[in-house]
């Protein structure tokens, strides 16, 4: 099977193993294409095979994320869990290896520098792809960089990435300025991005959605709802998406929704125009993790929302607050940005563009432990004397 790079503007192609990120003629971002059939059943028998490559979620649909052999810098991630809580479905891909959705892109952008022979690997984060980076050159050998925004990131995400050993840049600045400042500094020091404008990491993280049509056996739901920061996964989604129901892996195509925090909405206000205009914000929430206000991958993003005929949805972060403590409170747990997912239900569902009846998926995107500052309630815990009656008067 045969493997390129095309521009998702104007199709021009580029070999497979050339270091580049956007299109020479256009600036257009770039997407891994191939050809040739891939039948589904093919993942579904690995799902029970005790191959150390099947193990992941992630190259179990190998033949349609990239042909790299047996040479792939693997945990394994995915295999996340699909759980039926209230009426709604959520895939927790808080439970990758590092805690975040970011590893199913991460295994295969790595596996890309390896084989490009890279030696060193950066990105800009706001702390999920900078955890999931450092471990994931880790385990390759390869040095690592992150430029994350000072004092915006979680705290449980920036004690990861320092303890997996990688070099962080502190920047002075926004994500979208680490964003702008990594390219430049990729380019002129030769490192390899593995940001989402990397068209590797799409490849990975489109098994996300793969995986939970296959926990719904190909039968696919109504709506799958995801987060939207900088644009990589809703991008993954759709080309996801189009590739299953243009192989005959689904009869029909489920539906996006991508939901924005209401302080960094630049895709909701590009959505509501029709995207007529392509919008940058100062952005503001207190999910941190889509603290972004020009998002990389807007292009690739506008697809996905158009062949799926989904919608974008901005919530607050009392509304997104509010839903992490639905989501904690059914013992499943998330980071609040995830959290927006069932925000946007709710207000999708108010608004009557989901219906009751509907089959909905929530991708929670970050585990619960990334962002302990957001899991403190204060009015949970009292403290007491070490005496039996006060354990009695402070019980009831
Ligand atoms: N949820 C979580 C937990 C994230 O960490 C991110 C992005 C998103 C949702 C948004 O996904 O960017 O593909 O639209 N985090 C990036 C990072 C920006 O650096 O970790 P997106």
């Amino acid at each position: 099977m045969t493997e390129w790079l095309q521009c998702i503007a104007c199709g021009r192609r580029y070999d497979l193993n050339e270091i580049r990120y956007t299109c020479d003629d256009d600036g257009g971002l770039l997407s891994v294409e191939r050809e040739g059939i891939v039948d589904r059943d093919a993942f579904d028998d690995r799902r029970t095979s005790r191959a150390p490559i099947d193990q992941s979620g992630v190259w179990r649909f190998r033949e349609a994320v990239l042909n790299a052999g047996e040479r792939v810098v693997t945990h394994p991630e995915g295999g996340t869990r699909l759980y039926a809580r209230n009426g709604l479905f959520f895939k927790h891909e808080g439970e990758n290896p590092t805690g975040s959705f970011k590893d199913r892109g991460m295994t295969v952008a790595v596996t890309q520098a390896v084989r490009l022979g890279a030696t060193a690997v950066a990105c800009a984060s706001t702390g999920n792809t900078s955890a999931s980076l450092a471990a994931y050159a880790a385990q390759a050998g390869l040095r690592a960089i992150v430029f994350v925004p000072s004092g915006k990131i979680a705290s449980g995400k920036l004690a990861q990435t320092l303890a997996y050993g990688a070099t962080a840049l502190a920047i002075r600045g926004d994500f979208d300025a680490a964003m702008r400042l990594v390219r430049e500094a990729c380019d002129r020091l030769g490192i390899y991005l593995v940001n989402s404008i990397n068209p590797f990491r799409i490849e990975g993280q489109k098994t996300i959605i793969w995986e939970l049509l296959q926990d719904f056996e190909w039968d696919p739901p109504d709506w799958i709802v995801v987060p939207a920061g900088n644009l990589g996964n809703t991008s993954a989604f759709g080309k996801a998406l189009r590739e299953a129901h243009a192989r005959g892996w689904i009869p029909r195509m489920p539906r996006l929704a991508s939901i924005q925090a209401c302080g960094a909405n630049p895709f909701f206000r590009s959505y509501t125009e029709q995207f007529a205009t392509r919008h940058v914000v100062a952005a503001e929430t207190i999910a941190t993790a889509i603290r972004i206000g020009d998002p990389v991958s807007h292009d690739r993003a506008v697809a996905a929302i158009r062949d799926t005929n989904g919608v974008v949805e901005e919530v607050t972060d009392a509304e997104l607050m509010a839903a992490k403590r639905e989501i904690d409170g059914m013992g499943l747990g998330c980071e609040p940005a995830s959290a927006t997912t069932l925000a946007g239900v709710h207000k999708l569902r108010a608004a009557g563009v989901m219906r009751k009846d509907e089959r909905i998926v929530c991708v929670l995107t970050g585990h619960i432990l990334k962002d302990p500052e957001a899991n403190f309630r204060a009015e949970n815990i009292r403290e007491i004397d070490a005496t039996i009656d006060a354990v009695e008067r402070a019980l009831t």
